[in-house]
């Protein structure tokens, strides 16, 4: 593919109290064509205005994006979903009123304006609403809706702090905004609804439980959603390529979650079989079971607490980051989590992750 060299401005923006004239530079940069790093509420995306090809070009090229992996268009008012979308159903108005600006993209009917590079040649278009003061500023500020994926080099685990697309993107991107860490740190829920019974694509930041309370039925939740093999059908075209991989080896280890001692025990008999082979293994863990690898001596990281999926969700893309920066340490064995909830999202990216490098014990 097609490399490059730009140069890029790192612009700091407090989301407390917005400087508008760093908003309008990046609006700015927007507007002439280019690509524009920005935070949301759930990681940094890789933005530029969806109604110009060729500036939504360079944003595959900086990310190193297959070109047949469709973008997801950025809105700040429901003026824009008209402008983007047609046949738009009732149950989008409804979802829409409901959980936006938030982490649930929609799937609908293109409008002829959108060019045919957002959305890989499809018929449908993605869409989402921000929750992100700063977000919604630059997509008001551009004065167009702002095509963009996560912040991150193709493959690698989304971005979750501006620092991580620095590390990705700088000298490939325009403008960085930074502006801290993110709230979920997983990326939004995508529902298709131009099928019926809608289809869960991808699971993210709104539980698709959620999504079934209030339209008051049942979302097709296919396999591929919850991160088991791959889609062979073109609807999720994300599910075809290694995704928020670390680059060292990760292996999820599944099992029962109802006795935790007994569940540790068995991840600690895989983990003593991997160094007995030479491997330097460490354990990613809840809070709840690491006590249990403390006191045998195992290497671990905690991602956080059962009891608070919210929280695991947040560390995942930071800590597969971490992992590869870990002295002497070669493999990651991440602990599973029941699929309800945010840990449905956190499964399906762990699976992802580890290349479908799953053991159930
Ligand atoms: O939270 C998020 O969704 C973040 C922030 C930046 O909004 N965005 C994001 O985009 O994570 P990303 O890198 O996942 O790319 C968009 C994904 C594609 O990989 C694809 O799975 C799906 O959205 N998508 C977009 N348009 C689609 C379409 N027309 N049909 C099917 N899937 C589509
Ligand atoms: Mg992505």
């Amino acid at each position: 593919m097609e490399d490059i060299s730009v140069n890029t401005k790192v612009l700091r923006v407090d989301p407390q109290n917005i400087d508008i004239d760093i908003i309008r530079e990046a609006a700015e940069a927007i507007r002439r064509g280019g690509t524009v790093a920005f935070p949301t509420e759930t990681v940094y995306g890789l933005g530029a205005d969806t109604y110009n090809p060729e500036a939504v070009k360079k944003v595959f090229i900086a990310k190193r994006r297959p070109m047949d992996n469709p973008l997801i268009v950025h809105i700040h008012s429901m003026e824009q979903l008209y402008e983007i979308a047609v046949k738009v159903p009732p149950e989008a108005e409804r979802l829409a009123r409901r959980f936006w600006p938030g982490p649930m993209t929609l799937l609908l009917w293109k409008a002829e304006r959108v060019p045919p590079e957002v959305t890989a040649g499809r018929p449908t278009v993605a869409v989402r609403m921000p929750a992100h003061p700063v977000a919604l500023a630059l997509i008001r500020e551009s004065g167009v809706p702002i095509a963009a994926p996560s912040a991150n080099l193709a493959g690698r685990p989304s971005p979750t702090t501006g620092e991580h697309v620095v590390r990705d993107l700088f000298g490939r991107v325009d403008v960085i905004l930074d502006a801290g860490e993110t709230v979920y740190g997983v990326e939004s829920t995508i529902v298709d609804l131009t099928r019926d019974p809608p289809v869960l694509l991808r699971p993210g930041g709104l539980p698709v439980e959620e999504v079934e309370r209030e339209l008051g039925k049942r979302v097709e939740v296919p396999p591929f959603a919850r991160g088991l093999g791959q889609a062979d059908v073109a609807l999720a075209p994300g599910m075809k390529y290694r995704h928020y991989a670390p680059l060292k080896r990760l292996v999820i280890v599944e099992g029962d979650y109802g006795d935790l001692r007994a569940y540790a025990s068995k991840v600690i008999d895989v983990v003593r079989r991997e160094a007995a082979k030479g491997v330097r293994p460490v354990v990613l863990c809840s809070s709840e079971t690491a006590p249990y690898y403390e006191a045998q001596g195992i290497r671990y990281v905690e991602l956080g607490p059962r009891g608070n999926i919210f929280i695991v969700a947040r560390n995942l893309f930071k800590t597969f980051r971490l992992i590869d920066e870990l002295p002497d340490v070669d493999a990651a064995f991440m602990e599973g989590f029941e699929e309800r909830g945010l840990g449905l999202a956190v499964m399906n990216r762990a699976r992802k992750a580890s290349g479908f490098s799953i053991i159930r014990v």
